[in-house]
């Protein structure tokens, strides 16, 4: 059992039977999260969206906590693509408003437990408030060590490599002949990251949604049914002991070691 686990489990729960059989040596280091079905689970409670998406904001600390004591080093959330503008003022305004909350109340405890925040996407096309919120915090917590969470904000996949691109293009240091996966992953806007090991998705949709289409290639994914706010400790323990049983190939006829 993880040092960081003891005491937060309940005894005899099916948390701590799960964290037992984690092999404490093969967790991954970078845990991506499309976080989907906020809307559908207020509907099923006969509540407006907004309380999906303020029970969703539970689960994300639960995410956060609980990835930062089994050991995760990167964990990823989408949390706002470039598709969600589409979506009714007022709901964009409240998740902004949700995010600018949770920002407020957590980076005292990003900082207490080492996590840093650090946000990726066109963050220049977010309101200018919610803007300066994430540069503080992110200002705030750039020196920490044990865990980073990348928050993903007007987001999306196609557009980061787009992005990646014209900065390749307009970097008058590089040489034309020298473009390798590696040295273009570094024009993305998670340079200096792990890919992520595993993606998660929740809500029961078969679906990619344009996130981090090119740290994905060798991801491997695992769906639940569970809307969002249901995704607690439970979920994401499950989603670590399923991934220690795959055996990943990266292409090779043998597993990776
Ligand atoms: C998907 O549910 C969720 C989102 C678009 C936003 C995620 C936002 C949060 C978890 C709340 C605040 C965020 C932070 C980082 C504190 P959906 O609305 O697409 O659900 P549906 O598919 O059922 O309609």
């Amino acid at each position: 059992m993880f040092k960081d686990l003891e005491g937060f489990l309940a005894p005899g729960s099916e948390e701590e039977r799960l964290a037992r059989e984690l092999d404490l040596t093969r967790i991954p280091r970078h845990v991506a999260i499309i976080m989907d079905g906020n809307g559908r689970w207020a509907k099923s409670r006969n509540l407006p969206r907004i309380e999906g998406h303020r029970a969703g904001s539970k689960s994300v600390h639960e995410a956060v906590e609980t990835s930062a004591r089994v050991g995760i080093k990167v964990l990823s959330l989408y949390a706002f693509s470039k598709e969600n503008w589409k979506r009714p003022k007022g709901e964009i305004s409240t998740l902004f408003r949700l995010l600018a909350d949770y920002l407020k109340k957590e980076s005292k405890v990003l900082i207490e437990n080492d996590l840093r925040l650090r946000v990726i996407g066109q963050k220049e096309g977010l309101p200018t408030l919610v803007r300066r919120e994430l540069e503080r915090v992110e200002t705030l917590t750039r020196n920490n060590q044990r865990m980073q969470i990348c928050l993903a904000l007007n987001y999306g996949g196609r557009a980061e490599i787009l992005d990646a691109v014209k900065k390749i293009l307009n970097d008058k240091n590089r040489k034309s002949d020298d473009l390798s996966e590696e040295a273009f992953s570094r024009y993305l806007y998670t340079a200096g990251l792990p890919d992520p090991d595993l993606l998660i998705r929740t809500s029961g949709e078969f679906r990619v949604s344009n996130f981090l289409l090119w740290q994905i290639a060798y991801s491997e994914i695992w769906i639940t049914p569970d809307y969002w706010p249901d995704f607690g400790r439970k979920q994401l323990l499950q989603a670590l002991v399923d991934y220690q049983k795959r055996e990943r190939r990266f292409g090779d006829i043998h597993a990776a070691t």
